[in-house]
């Protein structure tokens, strides 16, 4: 509980915005809403599982039959995470898309990379010298931002071709009478929103797995419930969004502190998730903490759930969070049924941020069929 002192005691803490205001920039909640949900029900079930998922596992089990080395798990995890939202934006046609969707898609995955990366840099200096500047941070800052929606505005346009033959949201938002442009937009926004954020918590989740031996062996019984909650201690542990940022809307007391309107404040539900106050054995991996009925649960007194928001809180909160959950589950089990998983890192991996939390190695996974 916040402590509260009397306000003449308080620092005031103001602070100025860097942030330049983005003229003509409309994020996908600036739009109006549909009049109905899109898809729903057993629909987005399917399209967010991913048919196409379970023929990946097929693909990965006969190349791994074969001999082949398994690709890079990073980026098949992310084209598996673009599969899902192109299943949602084009419906059942998507599977014929052409092959060099791929090869956008990867491309896209770069630049957003250095978006990540630059804007990660641009923290730590106002951004309006920068640009006065013309520093190489911002000049690298820009050109990774005109590439990505350079590559999102081509991505859409193809899928725009298919639109006809599309029944999902892609044709819904046609019917709305959008422009092409607001439609560029908000596909591009749901690419990059999707893409990375679910890529790096299943390759955590996948991580956290092969170092719990009992859990990993748990998680292939095919209780859904129990997968559930191995993403959500993942995500406790390993928030891909670990800052929330927010400008106060009104004067407020945040325990010592008095803090003026229009502050912007940053929450780390990283620290949070971890803090011994709000959950047991913070550190530990323990997805039972988060099963009510789970006998071994009683030993973990602490256990505080708004402190960790993957998902944010709120009317701007994610509005992906069905979906990925949905996919998530449905990757982590697919895997952890399919595959016998082992991490070949010697070094002890540890979490950097760069926008979102990314381990600050690459992870050596190798899979192999496993008998059943
Ligand atoms: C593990 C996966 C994901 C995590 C942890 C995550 C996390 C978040 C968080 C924390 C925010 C809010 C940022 C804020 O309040 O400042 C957010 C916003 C958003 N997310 Fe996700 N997300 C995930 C997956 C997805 C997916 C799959 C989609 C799309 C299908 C998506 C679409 C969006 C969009 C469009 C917003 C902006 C909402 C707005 O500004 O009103 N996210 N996400």
């Amino acid at each position: 509980m916040f402590r509260l002192k009397k306000i003449s005691q308080m620092k005031i803490v103001k602070q100025k915005s860097y942030i330049l205001p983005v003229k003509n920039y409309l994020t996908i909640s600036d739009m109006p809403k549909p009049k109905s949900l899109p898809i729903i029900g057993t629909k987005l079930e399917f399209l967010a599982a991913g048919g196409a998922n379970k023929d990946t596992m097929q693909t990965w089990k006969l190349n791994l039959e074969k001999g082949c080395r398994f690709p890079n798990i990073e980026s098949e995890l992310y084209r598996l995470s673009s599969n899902v939202i192109i299943n949602i934006l084009l419906g059942t046609h998507s599977l014929e898309l052409s092959d060099h969707y791929n090869e956008m898609l990867s491309l896209f995955s770069d630049s957003m990379k250095k978006i990540f990366q630059t804007t990660t840099k641009l923290y730590s200096i106002p951004v309006n010298w920068c640009q006065k500047l013309n520093l190489k941070v911002w000049r690298d800052f820009k050109e990774s931002v005109d590439l990505t929606l350079f590559l999102g505005r081509k991505i859409t346009r193809e899928m725009m071709f298919n639109k006809n033959k599309s029944d999902g949201l892609l044709k819904r938002m046609t019917e709305e009478n959008m422009s092409p442009e607001i439609i560029t937009r908000i596909v591009s926004d749901l690419i990059i929103a999707a893409g990375d954020t679910t890529t790096y918590t299943a390759l955590w989740t996948l991580l956290l797995l092969t170092r719990n031996e009992d859990t990993l062996k748990e998680s292939r019984k095919g209780d859904q419930k129990y997968i559930k909650y191995i993403v959500k201690e993942s995500m406790r542990l390993y928030p891909v969004a670990p800052f929330l940022t927010r400008i106060l809307p009104q004067e407020t007391i945040l325990g010592d502190y008095k803090l003026s309107k229009g502050t912007p404040i940053i929450a780390s539900i990283y620290t949070t998730g971890r803090d011994k106050q709000n959950f047991s054995e913070p550190n530990s991996f323990l997805p039972y903490r988060w099963d009510k009925t789970d006998p071994r649960k009683k030993d973990l007194i602490n256990h505080v759930p708004p402190a960790t928001l993957p998902f944010a809180l709120g009317s701007r909160s994610c509005i992906g969070k069905k979906i990925a959950m949905k996919q998530l589950s449905e990757f982590i089990s697919q895997i952890t049924y399919n595959f016998d998983l082992k991490c070949n890192n010697n070094q002890q991996i540890k979490s950097v941020t760069s926008q979102i939390l990314i381990p600050d190695q690459n992870i050596d996974f190798s899979l192999s069929v496993r008998k059943q």
